[in-house]
């Protein structure tokens, strides 16, 4: 393997690319609820124009773009091009005109005050709020809204996926599983410190955003079995390298094993149900942005 590769191999966008297909067959199903509400949360207007940061394969941006019509715009951005490829090809399906782009949350290549909202449905976890979010807060007009959903607390069948994980998982590492391990969600700010909405909301205030609702709501996610529930589990970057670098037996002897923790959460059938806690925000740009850069842009300490 050459350097170039290793490189490319370790760039922030090669995270979700390695999971994009088995993503939007496991993943997309479960998150059109979290999505749909989060976009009637936001409240779009017909005419508006609208960002979706993180779109992945771009669901929350369809369902803007049925509320803001034609008269108004949706542009969904991602880092990842195996997600956008996706995203479009849905788009091109169901017939509605959304742009997907490649665009870094932490960078929005935009003019400030380009968007009456922003919405992220689970796009913002792997990134730097410090930078995401003043990011975020300059490209929507002033006193325009920003919304999102991010996991709560972990439920007890994902905290039993990650305690297996964390049991089973190789000793030596490869470069690309050592970089996932020391970068991915569980070494973010948002995964150690943001499980609350009071948490959500002060992280929000913090960087200048006004008018913040957050909550939390519960969704009952339903498997067909424990194998299935794994698919999805194995998805996301970091599970899914973790589970890979494990040898043939141990990876028998993890489906085993997970399936025997999934016993206290199975429902008729075989199903395994899965009670997720996500976390919702619905907040306002500052009417003056000035005001608001005044005050500072970072979290307050503590
Ligand atoms: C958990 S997925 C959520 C995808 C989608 N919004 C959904 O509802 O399924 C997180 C997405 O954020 C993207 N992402 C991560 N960091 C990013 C960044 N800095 N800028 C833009 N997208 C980013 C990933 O590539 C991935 O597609």
């Amino acid at each position: 393997m050459n350097d170039t590769h290793v490189g490319a191999e370790l760039a922030p966008e090669a995270r979700f690319d390695a999971v994009a297909a088995d993503y939007e067959k496991h993943v997309t199903p479960l998150f059109r609820g979290p999505a749909a509400d989060l976009i009637e949360r936001a409240a779009l207007q017909p005419g508006e124009k609208v960002l979706d940061v993180g779109t992945g394969p771009g669901l929350a941006a369809l369902f803007a773009a049925s509320k803001v019509g034609p008269t108004g715009s949706v542009t969904g951005v991602d880092l990842s091009e195996a997600m956008l490829a996706i995203a479009r090809q849905r788009a091109a399906k169901e017939g509605l005109g959304v742009e997907y782009l490649r665009g870094d949350a932490e960078a929005l290549d935009y003019p400030a005050g380009s968007f009456d909202a922003v919405v992220s449905n689970f796009g913002l976890g792997t990134t730097d709020p410090d930078r995401s979010l003043p990011s975020i807060r300059r490209v929507i007009k002033p006193g325009g809204r920003f919304a999102l959903t991010h996991w709560g607390p972990s439920s007890r069948p994902a905290q039993a996926f990650y305690d297996l994980m964390r049991r089973r998982r190789v000793a030596e590492p490869t470069p690309r599983l050592e970089w996932l391990r020391n970068t991915d969600l569980t070494a973010r700010p948002w995964e150690s410190q943001i499980k609350t909405p009071e948490a959500l909301a002060a992280l929000l205030a913090g960087h200048g955003f006004q008018n913040v609702q957050s909550s939390l709501r519960e969704y009952a996610f339903t498997f067909a079995d424990s194998d299935a529930y794994l698919d999805m589990s194995l998805s996301f970057p970091l599970s899914r390298a973790e589970f890979d670098a494990l040898s043939p037996g141990n990876q028998r002897m993890f489906k085993h094993e997970f399936n025997a923790l999934m016993a206290p959460f199975r429902g008729p059938n075989r199903s395994v149900i899965s009670r997720d806690a996500i976390l919702f925000a619905v907040a306002r740009a500052p009417d003056d942005p000035h005001s608001a850069a005044l005050r500072g842009t970072g979290r307050s300490p503590g």
